[in-house]
C-alpha cells in the first residue's frame, strides 16, 4: 500500500470495535495504514472508552512502551497519572475523540469544521465507517412501538440519523465507507414502503441528498456476495447484505447488515470475506477465565450461603434429570471459595484456535479486566443451573416449555410461549447468540453454561464473544460496560474488513 496513510473518521463510534478492528488491518511489512483521525461518540462512558484506547494505539504505535498502560489496567496508576506520564499521546488521543463527548445533529458545527480541517491536511485516501444508531427500525424498536398508540415512524429522528452520515460523506468525500446496522433495516418500512432501497439510493448519491456541491457518487457493495454487475452492483435479495460472523470466525451468530461504499472513480472492486469452515464455540471462546460464583441480589451475599444454595439446587436437579445418568450429585457439587471478580489469569488459553488467540490474548497484560459478576435472586440461580444442565445435556437452550413446573417464574406470559426463551443458557460447544446491550438489564438472555458458577456472563465474557483483545479497557460502570460491548461490531470481523478495504485502495492505488 506504498506509505500512504489512510485517514479513518469513525462516527456513531461507540467503544470502538469497528474502528479497533479496521485499523489493525497491517500490510504484509508490518505497517498500520488506517489511522483514526476523529472518532464521534454522544455517550461519555463510551467516549471515554474510545479515548483511553485511542491512547493505548498512540503508545503501541508510537512509542511501543505499553507498560504505563498496563499499570493503569492493573489498578496501580490512575488515568491522570496515565496521562501526565504520556502527555504528548494523551493530548493527540483527547484530539481523536474531539475532546469530549459529541453529539452528531446537536454538534454539527465542531464535527463538521474538524472534518474540514482534517481533510484540507490530507492527501491519501479517506475512509468514512460506523453505522447510524437506527433503534427506530430494529426489529426490538418495531415491536416495542407497535404498542404506542402515538408512535409516527416518520417523527422519530433517529430514523433520520443516517442522514447524519450522508452529510459526512459529502463533506469527507471518501474513496471507501463502511455502514453497519441491524437486520432490521432490511425490512423496514414508514408509510408502507421499504426504506432499506431508499437507503440504498442516498448512500449511491449522498450529494443529492445533502445538496452540497459533492457530486461523488458510490457503488455499494456486498461483503459476503458477488456482485451482478461490478460496474452497477445490484444483488438479487437485500440480505445478500447481510453478515453472518459466525461463519467468519466470530464465537457469536450475530446477523447485520454491512454494506462497502466504494466512489465511483474508485476502480476496484472489493473480494468477498472468506469464510471459516469450523465455527467457534462459546467454550473455546471464554473456558480460560477464571472461575466466579453469582451473587444474591435480595439477600445477604457471602460465598458460605451461595455454596450453601447451589448444594441445595444440586439435590433438586438430580431429581429433575433423574433418568440422566450422567447428572451425579458429585457433577453438580458447586466449587469451593469462589469469588464474584477475580483479577488474576488462571490458564493460558490453549482451548483456543490460533487466530483466536493471537487476536485476544497479551500475555503482557497479566490482568483479567471487567470480570465481575452480578448479584441474582435465589431462584433464578436454580433456573440458571437447570439451563446449563440441560443444555449440556441436549445442546441447546431449554424454552419455557422444557422447565419443570416446579421452576416456572411467577410470569403470566410463561406458559402462552410469549416468553418462551425466558431463560437463555449460551450454549458451550456453539457460537453464542447475539450479544446485544440488552445484556445490561438482566442476565436471563446470557446464561453460563457451567451450572457449576451458575451465573449470567461478565463483561469481560462478552468482550470475548465480541472478540475484543483481553487488553481494551471498558470505562465507566458496569452497566455501561455491557451497554458498549454489546453495542460494537467485532474488531475480529472488522479488521477482516480492514484487510479487504485496504486491499482494494491498494489495488486502485498502484493503477494511478
Ligand atoms: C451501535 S453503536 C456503534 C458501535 C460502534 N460502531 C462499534 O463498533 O463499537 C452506536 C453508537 O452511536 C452513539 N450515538 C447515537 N446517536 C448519536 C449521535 N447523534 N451522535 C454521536 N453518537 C451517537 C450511541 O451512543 C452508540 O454508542
Amino acid at each position: 500500500m506504498e506509505d500512504k496513510e489512510v485517514l479513518v473518521v469513525d462516527l456513531f463510534a461507540g467503544p470502538g470495535g469497528l474502528g479497533e478492528g479496521i485499523s489493525s488491518a497491517q500490510t504484509a511489512d508490518g505497517k498500520h495504514p488506517f489511522k483514526i483521525a476523529m472518532s464521534v461518540e454522544k455517550d461519555p462512558s463510551a467516549h471515554k472508552t474510545l479515548t483511553t484506547r485511542a491512547l493505548f494505539r498512540e503508545l503501541k504505535l508510537g512509542s511501543h512502551d505499553l507498560s504505563n498502560y498496563y499499570r493503569y489496567a492493573r489498578g496501580e496508576i490512575t488515568k491522570q497519572e496515565l496521562y501526565e506520564l504520556h502527555p504528548k499521546e494523551a493530548k493527540k488521543a483527547e484530539v481523536e475523540t474531539l475532546n469530549c463527548p459529541t453529539e452528531l445533529g446537536k454538534d454539527n458545527e465542531k464535527v463538521h469544521k474538524r472534518i474540514k480541517e482534517l481533510v484540507a491536511k490530507h492527501y491519501g485516501p479517506k475512509v468514512v465507517i460506523g453505522g447510524p444508531p437506527c433503534q427506530a427500525y430494529s426489529l426490538a424498536g418495531r415491536s416495542r412501538n407497535a404498542g404506542n398508540k402515538d408512535y409516527v415512524a416518520e417523527n422519530d429522528s433517529r430514523h433520520f440519523l443516517y442522514k447524519e452520515y450522508l452529510e459526512v460523506l459529502s463533506l469527507v468525500e471518501p474513496e471507501v465507507f463502511v455502514m453497519e446496522n441491524v437486520r432490521g433495516i432490511l425490512t423496514a418500512k414508514v408509510n408502507g414502503q421499504l426504506i432499506f432501497p431508499e437507503i440504498l439510493k442516498d448512500l449511491r448519491a449522498p450529494g443529492k441528498v445533502t445538496q452540497n456541491k459533492t457530486h461523488h457518487e458510490y457503488k455499494i457493495f456486498s461483503l459476503v456476495a458477488s456482485a451482478e454487475n461490478e460496474n452497477l452492483p445490484e444483488y438479487k435479495n437485500s440480505s445478500d447484505f447481510l453478515i453472518k460472523c459466525e461463519d467468519f470466525g466470530i464465537p457469536q451468530a450475530r446477523h447485520r447488515v454491512i454494506l462497502l461504499g466504494v466512489r465511483c472513480d474508485v476502480n476496484a472492486t472489493p473480494a468477498i470475506l472468506e469464510k471459516i469452515e469450523s465455527k467457534l464455540t462459546v467454550e473455546q471462546a471464554i473456558s480460560d477465565l477464571p472461575k466466579l460464583r453469582s451473587g444474591f441480589s435480595k439477600q445477604k451475599d457471602c460465598s458460605k450461603s451461595w455454596e450453601l444454595a447451589i448444594t441445595e439446587h444440586a439435590s433438586q436437579l438430580k431429581t429433575l434429570f433423574r433418568d440422566k445418568s450422567t447428572i451425579t450429585k458429585k457433577s453438580l457439587t458447586p466449587y469451593k471459595n469462589l469469588n464474584r471478580s477475580e483479577k488474576k489469569p488462571t490458564s493460558i488459553p490453549n482451548q483456543m484456535p490460533k487466530y483466536y488467540k493471537d487476536w485476544i490474548y497479551d500475555e503482557a497484560l497479566e490482568v483479567v479486566l471487567n470480570h465481575e459478576t452480578r448479584g441474582h435472586m435465589k431462584q433464578d440461580l436454580l433456573r440458571y443451573a437447570y439451563c446449563a444442565v440441560f443444555a449440556n445435556l441436549n445442546n441447546t437452550s431449554p424454552k419455557s416449555r422444557d422447565f419443570p413446573a416446579s421452576l416456572a417464574p411467577a410470569h403470566k406470559n410463561w406458559h402462552t410461549g410469549a416468553h418462551a426463551d425466558r431463560f437463555r443458557v449460551q450454549v458451550a460447544s456453539a457460537p453464542a447468540t447475539t450479544v446485544t446491550s440488552h445484556i445490561s438489564k438482566d442476565g436471563h438472555y446470557f446464561v453460563h453454561y457451567d451450572p457449576k458458577q451458575c451465573r449470567s456472563l461478565t463483561v469481560r465474557e462478552a468482550a470475548r464473544l465480541q472478540t475484543f483483545p483481553d487488553n481494551y479497557i471498558f470505562e465507566g460502570t458496569r452497566t455501561n460496560q455491557y451497554v458498549q460491548v454489546g453495542n460494537a461490531v467485532p474488531p475480529l470481523l472488522a479488521k477482516k474488513i480492514g484487510v479487504t478495504v485496504m486491499n482494494l485502495l491498494s489495488s486502485c492505488l498502484s493503477k494511478q
